[in-house]
């Protein structure tokens, strides 16, 4: 969050809230989202892609007043479930804005989307082109598609978050054929209305050289279907994926930086292919929500843990700070090895740091939240620990593993706090049972 202050007692303030006083009224766990914060990215990718359109990645983190603080910034929204459209729906998108992604999207998610009026479908397999058209002909309508293509460019990212090397599950594949092949037969059949093409080559990227790489491929591929068939598709997405820092180590491009780029990079290769510059458009996710959060714990238990031989901290202990939460509502450190930072948010403390470890409540030893930072050593059960940087994939990837009750989160701005996702209870948890 940007509006982070203390407050006289030493607690940090976020948009003018003390964390102290969103821990009393909606407990811990809790995800707090600095609504201004949130605007405010949105506000900066519309400025820096005016004539653009900025799909809000809905998979980084979802719900009904997320929905509409973007669709009022003027953002679109990329879904990529039944269950993310249905929200957007609820929430009032209008469909129109809606993208609709995803490898398997089943008859009745396309059928929804349809019925619906989505503005466009991102088309990702051979099968899904056979679905959607029998169902656009029952349906008499016209959908209006994008072709995913797999450029093969090697993302500098973790393994599970790039997406468009060779051998993985998305898109028609640039290298094979397939995706001119799909191209022609969408053309050809003329069920869909082919707009364009979309490449997304992964998430928390930094380097933009991957996107160049895509960029010049999708349009050598434009200019391949201009020379085959004398069309030259009006659209061009080159997905999301830019990356936030999440330590003081991480540097990342600003919105504005990133539209100079992306745009050099096609208007470069327009003049080369000799194609008309398409309109474009990005899909944002952790870009615009993930900064806007916070996670806030409560410490329950502190230990001082002997490391043994060859440890790794300088007096052979490492300090275990336990969390209400963990796992459960951060799966990133676990899956990803991602780094966070955390900090003691409910008072100051001028007591000397220790290398500590925040670690969750869940029933194994990989439930970290935070491998390494440094906390005050006078650390103790009742503070409060913040970690920043939690608003994309972190609610969105949430489990009730260990029926542990999923957080709620709260809203916070100009020093009101507004519960916008409940937290979890028993009830709910039980409601699934049957017998
Ligand atoms: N567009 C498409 C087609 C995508 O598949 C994704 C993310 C995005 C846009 C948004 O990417 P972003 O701007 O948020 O990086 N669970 C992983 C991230 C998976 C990303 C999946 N696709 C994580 O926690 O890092």
């Amino acid at each position: 969050p940007r509006t982070v202050s203390r407050a006289a007692d030493g607690a940090l303030a976020v948009a003018g809230c003390s964390v102290r006083d969103l821990a009393a009224e909606f407990g811990t766990p809790v995800y707090v989202l600095d609504e201004e914060d949130l605007r405010t990215r949105c506000r900066d990718f519309r400025a820096a892609f005016p004539t653009e359109d900025v799909y809000y990645a809905g998979k980084a983190f979802l719900c009904r007043a997320v929905v509409r603080m973007i669709a009022e910034e003027g953002l679109h929204l990329d879904v990529c479930s039944g269950g993310e459209l249905a929200t957007a729906l609820a929430a009032g998108m209008p469909p129109e804005r809606i993208g609709f992604h995803g490898n398997n999207k089943s008859v009745a998610e396309l059928s929804r989307a349809l019925d619906a009026g989505v503005g466009r479908i991102i088309v990702d397999s051979s099968h899904e082109i056979d679905r959607l058209t029998g169902l656009a002909r029952e349906r008499g309508v016209r959908p209006r598609v994008l072709v995913r293509v797999t450029v093969g460019v090697e993302a500098h990212t973790h393994e599970f978050i790039a997406t468009a090397h060779e051998d993985q599950k998305f898109g028609f594949s640039l290298a094979g054929g397939a995706a001119i092949a799909a191209v022609l037969r969408i053309l050809d059949e003329d069920v869909l209305e082919l707009r364009g093409l979309h490449s997304h080559i992964g998430s928390q990227i930094f380097d933009a050289s991957g996107f160049e790489v895509s960029a010049r491929r999708v349009l050598a591929l434009q200019a391949q279907i201009r020379d085959a068939r004398g069309v030259q598709l009006p659209e061009l997405d080159l997905g999301g994926g830019f990356g936030i820092a999440y330590t003081t180590q991480d540097d990342p491009a600003t919105p504005a930086d990133l539209a100079k780029r992306l745009r050099k990079i096609v208007d470069g290769e327009c003049a080369a292919e000799r194609l008309a510059v398409p309109h474009l458009s990005i899909e944002p996710g952790r870009a615009i929500v993930g900064p806007a959060m916070f996670t806030l714990y409560e410490v329950g238990t502190v230990k001082s843990v002997p490391v043994g031989a060859g440890g790794d901290t300088a007096d052979g202990h490492r300090c275990y700070v336990s969390v209400d939460g963990g796992m459960s509502d951060n799966i990133r450190t676990a899956l990803y090895d991602a780094s966070y930072s955390a900090t003691v948010a409910s008072r100051a403390s001028g007591a000397a740091p220790v290398l500590a470890r925040v670690v969750g409540k869940h029933c194994e030893s990989g439930d970290i939240v935070v491998k390494d930072e440094f906390l005050p050593a006078d650390v103790q059960p009742g503070d409060l620990v913040a970690v920043p940087g939690t608003g994309a994939y972190c609610r969105s990837m949430a489990s009730n593993y260990n029926h542990v009750l999923r957080p709620p989160v709260v809203a916070v701005r100009d020093g009101q706090a507004r519960l916008i996702v409940r937290r979890e209870t028993e009830e709910d948890l039980l409601a699934l049972d049957v017998g």
